[in-house]
């Protein structure tokens, strides 16, 4: 996106990330769940939360269908609306790792463009971010339709909906992949902490 404001000039403080994760004990990063609708990626994030507070870590989740409510209210499902959707909400997550969080990110997030610029944002500020696909069959996620918007969609009350309307671009090199319908939600998020004790962003055992 265009940046609209000049004439800001970033201002550092006398503490960074660093102190902030030897105060906490932990370091910050984002787990970015992405997948269809129905997929399974917030009852996976929040099977994590669980475990992850279990062990003593600061976690927080970051819910597309969450932010919807109140930062991201006046975006709609639009090919442009989804780009700013992930924009934000990888922004808050940025700011929420950076703060020494481990954050876990929920959004169907369809477009890999849109994904990569959020990783490439926690490059840029040495952030880990890993990217996990929660990889189901359409038919599986519509026969679940938690909340009946599938059926909508196929009755043509909802447009733009990702799979029926519009595209889901897979990943490429995802840093784990989660088939939801072969797992439960427990081994599913037991994956997840496995992942996060291999990039030492969780070092204890418990
Ligand atoms: S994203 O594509 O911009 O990342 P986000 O994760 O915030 O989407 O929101 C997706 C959620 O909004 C879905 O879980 C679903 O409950 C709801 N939703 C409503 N309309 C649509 C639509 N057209 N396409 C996908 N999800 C929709």
């Amino acid at each position: 996106m265009d940046k609209k404001s000049s004439n800001v000039v970033w201002h550092g403080g006398t503490v960074g990330r660093a102190d902030r994760e030897r105060l906490l004990g932990q370091s910050g990063a984002t787990v970015w769940f992405t997948g269809l609708s129905g997929s399974g990626k917030s009852t996976i994030a929040v099977g994590v939360e669980a475990s992850l507070l279990g062990i003593g870590r600061l976690c927080y989740r970051v819910d597309g269908d969450n932010l919807r409510h109140g930062l991201n209210r006046n975006l709609g499902f639009s090919a442009e609306d989804r780009t700013e959707n992930v924009r934000r909400t990888g922004e808050v997550c940025r700011i929420l790792a950076d703060a020494g969080v481990i954050v876990l990110a929920s959004l169907v997030s369809p477009f890999r463009a849109d994904r990569d610029a959020v990783r490439a944002l926690h490059d840029e500020w040495g952030i880990p971010f890993l990217e996990v696909l929660v990889d189901v069959p359409l038919e599986v996620a519509e026969s679940r339709d938690p909340k009946g918007l599938y059926r909508r969609a196929r009755a043509g009350e909802i447009k733009d909906f990702t799979g029926i309307h519009q595209a889901y671009e897979r990943p490429t090199s995802p840093e784990l992949v989660i088939q939801s319908h072969l797992s439960n939600p427990d081994a599913s998020a037991a994956a997840v902490v496995t992942l996060l004790r291999d990039r030492s962003v969780v070092h204890t055992q418990g």
